[in-house]
């Protein structure tokens, strides 16, 4: 039926044709399952009026009317309509544009979101080409992970990177809240942690204003992605990458710690024989859950390279366990798969290599064996803080080197793990970690294109995937970029507009 309609949509419009890369300043990323252009395109005007689901529809007139300059109404229905009715698939849209009109349809909010980001794309100077698309994400899970303890970044900071983001059709914000340099949320059951436990960053404090989030910053970062149609993924790091939890609370470790603003990993680790430290999970999980509306909370598990194999399994079963009671899907990295008791359904995300290092398959496997699904990051490859080439001032090179932008784009997450293909397959993240990057500029800039390929990965169907068809793509993505102010790097391998 959804297939009909769609060949109809397209019988209307006059003389289309698939699409040609020539048609650079409209193309979308990520790109959409099924295009077709037609002859003509809609214009906007002062009088342009808007309908349909409002809260998405205020958005839509909010960024045309920055990018146009005109009144753009919006009302019940409009010359543009954004229509609850059905989506060609799960988080999909359908977008029908003619000379006199633009229509919009999925089946939630969240769906007719991510079809105003095409829509977005699509205009140019005010006029819209008509086309006919047909688009669903590959992938339900389409992350982008911010690390603020290694470097503190504000709400505002925050927010502005969940836009950035939310205009590559990303759905999850995932944020590392805690690790050895600082804990920077705001816990009431154990007030340190934000005290002593926030007191630094990597390379010191150098910041104005505390280091950490109140719960009410905190709700309101949920709450602007939720506007976005974002879901916020907490990250509470155990038991290694706890250095500023056991300084604040000493007898949370085997020995005392002190503030720690370098960058080495793998010294921490919660003390696992005692007591207090289940009491402080219990507490600390039990808090952050009841700030999260979303599904999940990630409990780290990576690089605990102080704690014993013995001590860690143990540590595992007991902290998923007493997290689970608070009805979250609990996510760890790929390491927490060396757990055989997990509880079912754990999620494991992958941060080894496109050729996997040694035990990491096995271990990612692990949450499939105990009925997870699985979320992949590649390091060499996903990871938006590694250097684009050896000259990068910021960024480290310690995954392979450096990631140059086709490195970013040419690799497919289910072709990484033998048994682990779509249907295992939750989603793909992009981490950007900071140990280097302390500014809203440095983030923008490391994100910034190597993203957007990312997000195309993690939406668009399976390839092959070439980065010659991408280039001139990314090319005209960058005049949007520009136009929201979003610095970026222009990679050498781009041939970027003026
Ligand atoms: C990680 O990069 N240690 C998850």
């Amino acid at each position: 039926m959804r297939r009909f309609v769609f060949v109809l949509a397209i019988g209307l419009l006059a003389g289309c044709a698939p699409l040609q890369n020539g048609t650079a300043m409209t193309t979308v990323i990520p790109a959409p399952v099924a295009r077709v252009d037609g002859d003509g395109s809609f214009a906007l005007a002062a009088d342009t009026t808007i309908g349909g689901e409002p809260a998405v529809a205020r958005y839509l007139a909010g960024a045309l009317r920055t990018a146009t300059g005109f009144a753009l109404p919006v009302g019940d229905h409009g010359d543009i309509e954004l229509a609850i009715g059905s989506a060609p698939a799960v988080g999909g849209y359908s977008l029908t544009v003619t000379p006199d009109a633009i229509r919009l349809e999925a089946d939630d909010a969240a769906g007719l979101f991510a079809g105003v980001q095409t829509l977005l794309q699509l205009e140019h100077d005010g006029t819209v080409p008509s086309v006919a698309i047909e688009d669903y994400p590959r992938f339900e899970y389409r992350g982008a992970m911010l690390d603020v303890a290694r470097h503190f970044f504000t709400v505002e900071q925050v927010e502005r990177y969940i836009d950035d983001i939310a205009i590559l059709k990303f759905n999850y914000l995932h944020l590392h809240l805690t690790d050895d340099q600082g804990w920077r949320l705001a816990i009431d059951s154990w007030p340190g942690l934000t005290g002593v436990g926030a007191s630094t960053q990597v390379g010191g404090g150098g910041f104005a204003g505390p280091l950490y989030y109140s719960k009410d910053d905190y709700r309101a970062i949920v709450a602007y992605a939720a506007s976005r149609y974002i879901t916020v993924v907490p990250e509470i790091d155990m038991p290694g990458h706890t250095n500023a939890a056991i300084a604040a609370y000493p007898e949370l470790g085997d020995a005392p710690a002190t503030p720690y603003e370098g960058i080495d990993v793998g010294f921490s680790s919660l003390a696992i024989g005692s007591e207090t430290t289940y009491r402080f999970v219990d507490d600390v999980v039990r808090e952050v859950a009841a700030l999260t509306p979303g599904p999940y909370i990630h409990l780290g598990g990576d690089e605990s390279h102080s704690t014993t194999d013995t001590d860690f399994l143990a540590f595992i079963k007991r902290a998923t366990e007493i997290a689970s009671h608070n009805g979250k899907t609990i996510i760890g990295w790929h390491e927490m798969g060396r757990s055989t008791q997990l509880p079912p359904g754990t999620i494991g995300q992958y941060w080894s290599f496109t050729t996997p290092q040694e035990g990491a398959a096995e271990q990612t496997l692990s949450f499939v064996e105990q009925g997870g699904k699985v979320i992949m990051s590649p390091a060499d490859v996903a990871y938006l803080d590694m250097k684009y080439d050896a000259n990068s001032p910021l960024g480290l090179v310690w995954a392979n080197g450096p990631t140059p932008l086709p490195e970013a784009y040419e690799w497919d997450p289910a072709a990484i793990i033998p048994g682990i293909g779509d249907i295992q397959l939750l989603g793909v993240e992009a981490p950007i970690w900071t140990e280097t990057i302390a500014t809203t500029d440095d983030l923008e800039s490391m994100a910034f294109p190597r993203i957007a390929a990312t997000a195309e990965i993690a939406w668009s169907p399976a390839g092959p995937r070439s980065f010659a068809e991408f280039a001139p793509r990314l090319a005209a993505f960058g005049k949007r970029l520009d136009a929201a102010g979003i610095r970026f790097y222009r990679a050498p391998e781009v041939t970027w507009l003026d």
